[in-house]
């Protein structure tokens, strides 16, 4: 199975959430083999991989890849290698790219395409004159990709009523393009959880001793079981 991450516009979550949701204990449970996978050349993922590795984390059973070619065979070729061994892609799909051919190449190989974005204008405009149309042309030829595309609130204000912010996405998205019943909300343990290449449960053992910072990190890390957990619940459909 492949999930992807993907939004034209940058710092929406995506890095976050696609290293995040590997790491979820549902995750990790439910498929015995993951492949973190980051196609952004920016190397956000790599860069905090390499860190994980300088600090000797524990690998478990999760692979990290880097695919830094932007020709789409190679990219194929290298996708359909890892897809044979692994049970789970965790595609990292960067913001911006070349006639946005990693984001319509995402689009079309997943079988989830899990779309983070804020309840902002900006967002909303710039979903609208980006990833729409691409969605739209996907469904054109196929009409199963209907169930492929959700909308991932992020950044919510942790005190939003979670209801309220999908009944929002839900009036201003068409038919085709969902919305997860799980949101990601705002917080500060985003700004340093990774420094030493760390994921949100380690850093929550690291800081189990200042009960603050404990608390951001469990509230955190309980968000992203939630998604992970409603995207093996939606691909178990
Ligand atoms: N839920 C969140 N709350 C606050 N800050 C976040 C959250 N998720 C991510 N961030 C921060 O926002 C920035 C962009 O996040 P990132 O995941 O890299 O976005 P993208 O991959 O979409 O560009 C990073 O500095 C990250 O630490
Ligand atoms: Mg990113």
């Amino acid at each position: 199975m492949i999930v992807a991450f993907v939004q034209t516009k940058g710092g929406t979550g995506k890095s976050t959430l696609a290293l995040n949701v590997a790491y979820s204990k549902y995750m990790r449970k439910e498929f015995p083999s993951i492949a973190l996978v980051e196609l952004d050349p920016q190397g956000t993922l790599r860069k905090w991989w390499s860190r994980r590795e300088q600090n000797a984390h524990k690998k478990g059973n999760i692979v990290f890849h880097h695919i830094s070619s932007e020709d789409k065979d190679e990219i194929l070729e290298e996708i359909e290698m890892l897809e044979n061994e692994n049970e789970l892609l965790i595609l990292d799909v960067p913001g911006e790219s070349i006639g946005k051919f990693h984001t319509k190449f995402a689009c079309a190989v997943s079988d989830l395409v899990l779309i983070p974005m804020r309840t902002s204008t900006n967002d909303e405009e710039a979903f609208e004159d980006n990833l729409m149309p691409i969605i739209k042309k996907i469904i054109e030829i196929d009409q199963e990709s209907r169930d492929v595309f959700y909308i991932v609130p992020s950044f919510t204000h942790p005190l939003a009523n979670k209801v309220n912010v999908l009944a929002y996405f839900k009036e201003i998205m068409p038919d085709f393009v969902h919305c997860l019943p799980a949101v990601f909300s705002f917080g500060s343990v985003f700004e340093n959880f990774s420094r030493g290449g760390n994921n949100l449960i380690e850093y929550g053992e690291s800081v189990k001793a200042n009960a603050k910072l404990y608390d951001q990190a469990k509230k955190a890390i309980n968000e992203v079981e939630a998604i992970a957990k409603e995207i093996i619940q939606i691909s178990s459909n």
